[in-house]
């Protein structure tokens, strides 16, 4: 963790893949400010707008009925030019000449790789705020995001389910997770999915027809199978193909669920989540503590140096992984 001198005036930015909740945050980063009479400046479409200086002063009103929205309106990107030596130094005098000494990150452990750089080349005083669908950032039990999206992917599960049993058919849905199976395993079993194929359980070709032709035996109308997207079979039409081959009573289909997991209005966590990190960013680079992220462990705040957070990976529950043996009988 580094010390920073007094903080007068607070940058926020969004980058990487929005999540929703991410507008919760920005609310709550601009209102801290408010509260402890800071300056508040939000930079659009993430590094890219902060090399290019594109930003407004934000007040307390500016932010007003953002809570409940999807999306981001600060805008993200994933930008290649912050990438270079050059490109964040252009950011970190973007930073210095518009008198602004402390800078909130919200997004996942690519952006948090930038932002650490950012700090250790130049010494800009960062904070990290975990934003993202895919739960995968180490030193916190959720990110702003996650929520929403499970519950996204649980409720296409159900409407599935429903096409699924009338037609006796089974299902392949593919999930987003990126190379981790947080949101696939969540959502595969709160929508009830007879496999969950996750990066970080994996299962054979042979052992996921064993369970179908078992699910058969057990009079099972319809099945799911949850694919995360990073799982170890690649292609969800090739796996869905190739089990079909095998089981050629089986009337196959194929789901994938894309961007939609991305969107909507944030669940209630996650309002709750962005609004508590939120402030929480502002508190910790007022007390002079940066080169970190806040999240939450255990239902209480916890702070982790950015470096962890970027290169440690946090695993699912290994409880969970046991219950979806025993509960997809
Ligand atoms: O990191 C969030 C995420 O939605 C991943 O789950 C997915 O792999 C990726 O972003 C998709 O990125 P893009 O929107 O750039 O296609």
């Amino acid at each position: 963790m580094t010390k920073t001198k007094t903080i007068s005036h607070i940058g926020v930015l969004t980058s990487g893949g929005d999540a929703p909740g991410m507008n919760a945050a920005i609310r709550a980063v601009v209102r801290a400010c408010a509260f402890y009479g800071l300056d508040c400046t939000g930079f659009r479409g993430g590094y890219k707008g902060l090399m290019n200086a594109d930003a407004s002063r934000m007040d307390a009103r500016s932010v007003a009925h953002i809570i409940s929205r999807g999306g981001t309106v600060l805008k993200s990107a994933r930008c290649m030019e912050f990438h270079s030596h050059e490109g964040r130094e252009k950011a970190a005098s973007v930073l210095k000449r518009e008198g602004i000494d402390g800078l909130v990150v919200i997004g996942g452990d690519g952006s948090f790789t930038g932002a650490d750089l950012l700090r250790s080349e130049f010494g800009v005083a960062v904070v990290g705020i975990p934003g993202t669908i895919d739960n995968d950032i180490y030193g916190t039990d959720r990110t702003i995001g996650y929520d929403t999206a499970v519950n996204t992917v649980m409720t296409a599960m159900d409407n599935i389910r429903d096409t699924a049993t009338s037609h006796d058919r089974l299902f392949f849905i593919e999930c987003m997770g990126r190379d981790s199976g947080f949101i696939g395993l969540q959502a595969g079993i709160a929508g009830g999915a007879t496999e969950i194929l996750i990066p970080e359980a994996p299962r054979t070709l042979p052992e996921l027809v064993a369970k179908l032709q078992a699910s058969r035996r057990a009079c099972k109308s319809s099945s799911i199978i949850l694919v995360a997207e990073g799982d170890q079979s690649g292609c969800v039409f090739s796996l869905a193909k190739q089990t079909a081959a095998q089981l050629p009573d089986y009337d196959v289909r194929v789901s994938v669920l894309g961007h939609i997991q991305r969107g909507g209005s944030p669940s209630c966590a996650d309002r709750v989540l962005a609004s508590q990190l939120g402030i929480a960013a502002v508190e910790q680079l007022q007390q002079g503590n940066a080169g970190i992220m806040v999240g939450v462990r255990n239902n209480a705040l916890a702070t982790t140096p950015l470096s962890d957070a970027i290169s440690q990976k946090p695993t699912p529950c290994p409880d969970l992984l046991r219950v979806t043996g025993i509960i997809s009988l």
